[in-house]
């Protein structure tokens, strides 16, 4: 008779506030025991040399999202979970997208109908909200947040989606009344709107004018404007995506006020720069992305950000589209300028190694803090720990076993979504996932997919604990 179905051995476990040696004891679909000698498993998994992490949450991806006619993002909820796998990852947390006129719960339907029986990882949706309509504000939103969809994200730009300040005060107060987290993309829509016309008449229309459109003071303004919105309301909000240290700042300071204002950050701010986009042709356009990445200066704001606990997320914002695909990141037929290219860059499955390489292995951040901001933090957050994020005696058994010595070179070749290209190509990365498992199954075995669709599920979740600890 064995004590466990599972025993991780020998590993050195690392959570948000320590490491220590110990075996993992998994029954079922939980971590049952933590110590060692722990007895008899149907099966031991040798972990010597080896990290054993909480799996990583990434609570920023886009999959299966509608697009403008003509454009189809690269990964649907099997592709994408699968890459998130590989990666590390055992939840993520992807946007139930609402386009104008619909119903916010007819979308979630749709969602569910996407993900059902396709997840390798398990998941949970973000709404995003771009009608407000009475409807929507006054009965729908509250309902599918006392369903545990806790969480909107609402935009400052983008056609079709952006909300004047009216809309934004409105969903906010609903935010306040029902106890969710509104999660901003503060960029300025009209000064982007602006920019872009003038560069087009100029003929500026290579990818590369794409961050020239939407340059730093576009996103300073906009996060300022977003926090002393949320101050008005007396909600908590997060920023998300943050690219430069102006912006960055802005959330500084309200935290400093009192403020119950987040920030998270993501790896193309860290290490792509907006010299990316001007490779010859359309080469630049494989980094095009809101806000786009700046210079080295805004990569070390973001470093210190992270450092100085300004920000609690470290998430990819992994929005696929492909390159060589004329419904992908290629100019649509007739439409000829930065202006019709898709924004979003892959990522869900080079975040942790990015993450832990340039940081703990560069001394810049601890390996608790590694852990926090790429699990932890995300599962406080969004209303999912103590179940998810951490290593727990009764916490759900989502754990990475990760090779702190293996050096990699990030390739496409490596990687398992249905992007045909990663903006981190040839990028030198030490540290590697090698075996992923959620809820005390192994869905990535020594880097080989041995899960199957369906074995990641929807996971309903709590509110955010707002306990996200400062980590320095
Ligand atoms: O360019 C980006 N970030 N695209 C994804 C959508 C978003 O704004 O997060
Ligand atoms: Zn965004
Ligand atoms: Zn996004």
């Amino acid at each position: 008779m064995s004590d466990f179905d599972t025993i991780i051995r020998g590993g050195t476990v690392a959570t948000a506030s320590d490491t220590f040696q110990c075996d993992v004891g998994i029954s079922g679909a939980k971590i049952a025991a933590l110590g060692s000698d722990l007895g008899y498993a149907a099966e031991i998994v040798d972990a010597k040399g080896k990290l054993v992490l909480p799996g990583g949450i990434d609570s920023h991806v886009h999959f299966s999202q509608p697009m403008a006619p003509g454009i189809v993002m690269a990964d649907d909820f099997a592709s994408g979970t699968r890459a998130a796998a590989f990666g590390g990852n055992t939840l993520v947390l992807p946007f139930a997208l609402q386009q104008k006129g619909e119903s916010l719960r007819e979308v979630v339907k749709q969602y569910h109908a996407k993900a059902d029986g396709r997840c390798y990882v398990d998941v949970s949706f973000h709404l995003i909200i771009t009608d407000t309509s009475e409807r929507v504000l006054g009965q729908e939103l509250p309902a599918l947040v006392g369903d545990g969809y806790t969480s909107f994200k609402v935009f400052m730009t983008y056609e079709g989606m952006a909300l004047s300040d009216l809309e934004l005060l409105n969903v906010m107060a609903v935010a306040r009344e029902t106890g969710a987290l509104v999660m901003v993309h503060a960029e300025n829509f009209d000064a982007i709107r602006f920019l872009t016309d003038r560069l087009e008449r100029a003929g500026k229309t290579a990818p590369q004018y794409h961050a020239t459109s939407r340059p730093i003071p576009v996103e300073r303004e906009a996060t300022h404007r977003a926090i002393a919105l949320a101050e008005l309301v007396d909600v908590p909000v997060m920023i998300v995506h943050v690219s430069n240290r102006e912006a960055m700042e802005e959330i500084r300071r309200a935290q400093i006020r009192g403020l119950k204002v987040y920030g998270e950050t993501c790896p193309q701010y860290l290490v792509l720069t907006e010299k990316d986009m001007q490779g010859l042709n359309m080469e630049g356009a494989k980094y095009v992305c809101s806000p786009p990445p700046r210079d080295e200066a805004s990569q070390q704001a973001c470093w210190e950000g992270i450092q100085q606990g300004v920000f609690s997320l470290f998430s990819s914002d992994h929005c696929p589209f492909r390159y060589d695909d004329p419904q992908g990141k290629a100019f649509p037929k007739g439409r000829t300028s930065f202006r019709w290219v898709p924004n979003g860059i892959p990522g869900v499955d080079t975040r942790l190694q990015i993450l832990f390489s340039e940081g703990v292995g560069k001394g810049r951040i601890t390996l608790n803090e590694f852990v926090a901001f790429t699990s932890t933090n995300h599962a406080k957050t969004y209303g999912l720990y103590p179940k998810k994020g951490t290593i727990a005696v009764g916490s759900d058994a989502d754990i990475v076993i990760w090779d702190p010595q293996q050096e990699r070179t990030i390739s496409q070749k490596l990687l398992h979504g249905a992007c045909d290209y990663t903006p981190y190509e040839g990028f030198k990365v030490k540290g590697w996932p090698v075996s992923t498992m959620v809820r005390g199954k192994f869905v990535v075995r020594d880097e080989k997919l041995v899960g199957k669709p369906g074995d990641g599920v929807y996971v309903s979740r709590g509110k955010s604990s707002f306990a996200v600890s400062r980590t320095r």
